[in-house]
């Protein structure tokens, strides 16, 4: 099973990815984790890509198309992947059409106000959990390793504003996209906890896991 999972900024698509992938034994292929490595660890890649996820902005087409287009040429992603962050517009969607067979495309929708509060709240860790300031109760390590939390700096207003935006006006096009080719299903987010979410998920991934 090959899948997309699209979403606003803070939608809860990395909260559900690590569910999912563990669940259904896929790979999970984070764009904005490939770029935020890449930045860590000061390659070529990670320099260019730095200016614009700062910014909110995509990251150029050509870059991202070719990272993805490789990583689906290793090993690991022969047996099933979840594609998180990718595509995020039509022409990345028609490049990927290309090189991969998608089978299914899940939209988590979530209402818009809860959006800011939820990824300016957001702590992460370097291990990969991510939590909310609401629940940490001043902690500011995190519970599963015990590394220090922080913030992404691209979780602050001015730019998670220009996420949305830039998820407005050409992610969000891509929910049309995958309805027309028959391929999306949706859950709505944000009116229960991330268990809940996942429950609905997987009402529906269990009938393409067959
Ligand atoms: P990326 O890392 O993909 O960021 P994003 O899409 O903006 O998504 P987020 O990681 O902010 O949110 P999420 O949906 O994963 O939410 P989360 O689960 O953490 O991209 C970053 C940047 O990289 C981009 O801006 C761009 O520059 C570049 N980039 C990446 N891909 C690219 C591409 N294809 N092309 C070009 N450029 C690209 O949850 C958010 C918060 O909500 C957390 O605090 C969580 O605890 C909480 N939460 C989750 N679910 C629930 C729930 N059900 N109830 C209550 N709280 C919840």
């Amino acid at each position: 099973m090959n899948i997309i999972l699209l979403g606003a900024p803070g939608a809860g698509k990395g909260t559900q990815a690590s569910k999912i992938a563990n669940k259904y034994k896929l790979l999970h292929i984070s764009t904005g984790d490939i770029f935020r490595a890449n930045i860590k660890n000061g390659t070529e890649i990670g320099k260019l890509a730095k200016s614009y996820t700062d910014s909110g902005k995509l990251v150029p087409d050509e870059v991202t198309c070719e990272i993805v287009k490789d990583r689906l040429t290793w090993d690991d992603a022969q047996h099933g992947y979840m594609l998180d962050g990718f595509p995020r517009n039509i022409y990345q969607a028609q490049q990927l059409d290309k090189f991969a067979k998608v089978d299914v495309c899940l939209n988590i929708d979530v209402d818009e106000s809860l959006l800011m509060d939820r990824i300016c709240g957001r702590r992460v860790c370097a291990c990969g959990e991510s939590y909310h300031v609401s629940t940490l109760n001043g902690a500011t390590t995190c519970a599963k390793c015990g590394g220090k939390l922080y913030q992404r700096p691209d979780d602050v207003p001015e730019t998670v504003k220009t996420r949305l935006d830039t998820y407005k006006s050409q992610t969000a096009p891509l929910i049309d996209y995958y309805k027309a080719q028959g391929k999306l299903v949706s859950v709505k987010s944000g009116e229960g906890s991330p268990d809940l979410v996942f429950e609905q998920i997987c009402k529906i991934f269990d009938k393409y896991d067959k």
